[in-house]
C-alpha cells in the first residue's frame, strides 16, 4: 500500500497569508524567534498575527491536516488572545478555543476527506488584535492526490441589491426628534422630508420668533429664552401628509443627536475647493440626503494657506483661507441658503496634519472669525500641538480642547465641536466636559484590514467606549467610507469602493447602533442608487437618531460573530447580528440574553418590514461579513 505524501504548511507560499500585523513568517514567529507555544519549542510551521487569513487549494483527495496552535512565547503580554478556526469548503470544520498567551498548544487533527478549499483563520478572539502572536506550529498535510497549494481569496461576487423601498411619494418627515440650540444663537433647520415635492410644510407650536418657509420646510430665527419648545412638523402634497413631533430645547447643549453630514477629506484632500463644497451643498439637497437629515457641509484640512506661503494670517492676526477659498462667507451663506450647515477643520498646533495654517496662539480669533464666517461645526485636530504642548500629562492633552470649546462658547453661532484627536488619554472620559463628538481611533481611511476591511476594527474599538456617549456627546469613529473615495495613504482620486454589499450594509448598521456621527467622506458628485440606499433607510438613521441617545452595547464578540444591541426611546431595542465570517452563518439573539421575555415583534431594519412575533429567539441567516439589523418591540 502506497503512503500518502506530506506537505508542511511552511512550504506552501505564504504571500497569500494575510495578517494583522507584520508578514506571515516560515518556521519562525511573527516576530521572527523560534516558534515558542507555552516553553514547546516547533522546528517548523508558521508564525502569523491576528487577523489572519490563508486558503490552500486542495483536491478532494487530501486526508489530515494537522497542527499545534496558540499564542508564540514572544506576544510577551497577557492580553494577547488569539482563537484559530478551520473551515473547508466554507464549513467550519474545527475551532480552537481561545487561546491565551502561555497556554500549552491546542492540538488539530481534521479529516479533510472530500475537501477542495482549506481556510485557516486567526481571529483576535473577539477582543483587540494587539500582541496577538498565532502560531500554526508544526502544521502539515497529508494528502493522495495534487500536493495542496495556497491560493488568493476567491474575489468575492455579490449583487449590489437594494434592499430597502423607495419611499412613498406621500411625505414622509424624517431627521431627529430633538433638537438643541444656544439662546440667542442663529437658529436654522431644515425639515428633512421625502416625497414628491411640492411639499407644504406647516408647524403647530412654532415660538414666536421662528419662521417656517411652507415651500422649503426651512425652520429660521432666534431663540434667546432657554426652554423646552414641543412643536409639531407637518408636511402634505397631492398624495398625502405626515406630520412629526419636534422639540427644540434652548439650553446649553448641542448635538442632542449625532451630527448628520458630510465631510471633504476622503475624496477631495488638498484638492477642496469652494466649488466642491458648494457642489456637495447642491448634492445633498439634490440626492435627497438632506431629506433623511443629512445637514452638515465640512471643509476638512487644507483650507488655509500652505506652509511657506506666507502671509498666513491678515494684519489683525485673522487666519487668511487659499486660494481655493476666495470667499469663506460666501460659502457658508450658499450653504445657509439651502437650509444646510457649514463646518471647517483646524488644528491646535501651529500647523494642520497636512502642513497648512492651524490656531496655536490665534484661538480666539479663530473662533471669532469661523463665527463671523458662518461656520457651524469645527473639527479640531491634534497635529503639530505635540511639539508645543510641553507634556503628555492628561491636563496637557485636554488643554488645546478646553481652550478652543471655551473660546466657542463666547460667540454667537452654535457651533458643534468635534475632536480628533485619536482617542488619546481615554478621551472617551472627558471629551463631553469638551465637545459634542471625539474621534475614539486612528483614522479609518488609514486602518489596514486583514481578514476583515479596516472599519471593522475601528467598530471593534469604538463600541467599548458605549457607556460614555449621551445627547451632546458621542463617540466619533470617523467617516462612512463608500461610494467613490480616494486612498488616504496617498490622498489618492476617487474610485469605487471595494466593499463588498454587505460589508457596507454592516458599516451603516454598525454606526448607526454606535449612535456614531453619520459623516459620509464619499464622492458627492458620484452618487450610485446603492450608496444612496445604504445612506438613506430612514430606519436604519431613526436608529442612530434616537433621543434617548444611548450607544449599542456589546451583547457577543468572538471571531466569528459581533453582536450589538441598542436601548431605544420607545422601549424596544435595535440589535444587529454581525456575520464576520468568510461565508453564510446562522446567527441567534435570545430574548434571555436581551432581558426580555414573551412575545416580541420583530422588524427588518434594512428592509423595512416586520418578520412576525417570536417567543424566545431570533435566528437569520447572514450572509459573509453581512448583518441582520432588526428592531425588537413588545407585543
Ligand atoms: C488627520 C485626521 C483626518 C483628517 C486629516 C487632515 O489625519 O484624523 O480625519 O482631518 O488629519 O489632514
Amino acid at each position: 500500500m502506497l503512503h500518502a505524501a506530506t506537505v508542511s504548511l511552511d512550504d506552501l507560499d505564504l504571500s497569500t497569508m494575510t495578517s494583522g500585523w507584520g508578514k506571515a513568517q516560515k518556521n519562525l514567529s511573527i516576530t521572527q524567534k523560534p516558534l515558542v507555544i507555552a516553553g514547546h519549542k516547533f522546528d517548523r510551521g508558521v508564525g502569523t498575527h491576528a487577523d489572519s487569513d490563508f486558503f490552500v487549494q486542495l483536491d478532494g483527495k487530501a486526508k489530515l491536516f494537522t497542527a499545534n496552535v496558540g499564542v508564540d512565547d514572544a506576544a510577551g503580554n497577557d492580553q494577547a488572545a488569539v482563537e484559530f478556526f478551520i473551515y473547508g469548503d466554507n464549513r467550519e470544520l474545527w475551532h480552537s478555543g481561545v487561546c491565551k498567551w502561555k497556554q500549552p498548544p491546542h492540538q488539530c487533527r481534521i479529516d479533510l476527506k472530500g475537501i477542495e478549499s482549506l481556510e485557516l483563520v486567526a481571529t483576535a478572539a473577539g477582543g483587540s488584535v494587539s500582541y496577538d502572536h498565532a502560531d500554526w506550529a508544526g502544521a502539515m498535510i497529508e494528502f493522495d492526490g495534487k500536493t495542496p497549494v495556497a491560493k488568493a481569496p476567491e474575489p468575492v461576487k455579490e449583487e449590489a441589491v437594494i434592499l430597502t423601498p423607495p419611499p412613498p411619494t406621500a411625505p414622509g418627515i424624517n431627521g431627529p426628534k430633538i433638537y438643541g440650540v444656544h439662546p440667542g444663537s442663529p437658529f436654522l433647520y431644515r425639515i428633512p422630508c421625502t416625497g414628491e415635492r411640492p411639499i407644504t410644510f406647516s408647524t403647530e407650536n412654532l415660538p414666536a420668533d421662528l419662521i417656517l418657509d411652507r415651500e422649503s420646510g426651512i425652520i429660521s430665527g432666534k431663540l434667546s429664552v432657554a426652554g423646552t419648545n414641543d412643536v409639531i412638523l407637518r408636511a402634505r402634497n397631492s398624495h398625502g401628509e405626515s406630520q412629526r413631533n419636534f422639540r427644540i430645547v434652548v439650553g446649553n447643549t448641542l448635538a442632542l443627536t449625532p451630527p448628520m453630514g458630510w465631510n471633504s477629506w476622503y475624496i477631495h484632500y488638498n484638492r477642496v475647493s469652494q466649488a466642491v463644497m458648494r457642489q456637495a451643498a447642491d448634492q445633498m439637497i439634490g440626492s435627497g440626503m438632506a431629506d433623511y437629515g443629512y445637514q452638515y457641509v465640512n471643509i476638512d484640512d487644507c483650507w488655509m494657506k500652505k506652509r511657506g506661503d506666507a502671509p498666513y494670517r491678515d494684519a489683525d492676526g485673522a487666519v487668511l483661507p487659499n486660494w481655493n477659498f476666495p470667499d469663506m462667507k460666501g460659502l457658508a451663506d450658499y450653504i445657509h441658503g439651502k437650509g444646510l450647515k457649514a463646518g471647517l477643520y483646524t488644528s491646535p498646533g501651529p500647523w494642520t496634519c497636512g502642513g497648512y495654517t492651524g490656531a496655536w496662539q490665534h484661538e480666539a480669533t479663530d473662533a471669532r472669525k469661523f463665527a463671523e464666517w458662518g461656520f457651524d461645526f469645527l473639527k479640531y485636530d491634534w497635529c503639530s500641538y505635540g511639539s508645543v504642548a510641553g507634556g503628555h500629562t492628561l491636563a496637557d492633552l485636554q488643554k488645546p480642547y478646553q481652550l478652543m470649546w471655551g473660546e466657542l462658547q463666547k460667540v454667537d453661532r452654535d457651533v458643534v465641536f468635534n475632536l480628533c484627536q485619536y482617542g488619546m488619554g481615554d478621551v472617551w472620559k472627558w471629551g463631553g466636559t469638551v465637545g459634542n463628538c471625539w474621534r475614539t481611533t486612528g483614522d479609518l481611511g488609514l486602518e489596514r484590514g486583514s481578514r476583515l476591511p479596516g472599519f471593522y476594527n475601528i467598530a471593534f474599538s469604538n463600541a467599548r467606549h458605549d457607556e460614555y456617549a449621551h445627547p451632546g456627546a458621542w463617540n466619533d469613529p470617523d467617516y462612512i467610507l463608500i461610494g467613490w473615495v480616494g486612498d488616504a495613504h496617498g490622498m489618492g482620486e476617487g474610485k469605487k469602493t471595494t466593499l463588498t454589499p454587505n460589508e457596507q450594509y454592516s458599516y451603516m448598521s454598525m454606526w448607526s447602533l454606535m449612535a456614531a456621527p453619520l459623516i459620509f467622506s464619499g464622492d458627492m458628485a458620484k452618487l450610485d442608487p446603492f450608496t444612496l440606499n445604504i445612506l438613506c433607510n430612514s430606519e436604519v438613521i431613526a436608529v442612530d437618531q434616537d433621543t434617548l441617545g444611548r450607544q449599542a452595547k456589546i451583547l457577543r464578540q468572538t471571531g466569528t460573530e459581533f453582536v450589538l444591541v441598542k436601548e431605544l426611546e420607545d422601549g424596544s431595542k435595535a440589535v444587529g447580528l454581525f456575520n464576520l465570517a468568510a461565508h453564510p452563518a446562522k446567527l441567534t439573539v435570545s430574548w434571555n440574553d436581551l432581558g426580555i421575555s414573551g412575545k416580541q415583534m420583530v422588524r427588518d431594519l434594512w428592509r423595512q418590514k416586520d418578520l412576525g412575533k417570536f417567543r424566545k429567539e431570533y435566528a437569520a441567516e447572514v450572509p459573509r461579513h453581512g448583518v441582520a439589523f432588526i428592531k425588537i418591540m413588545a407585543k
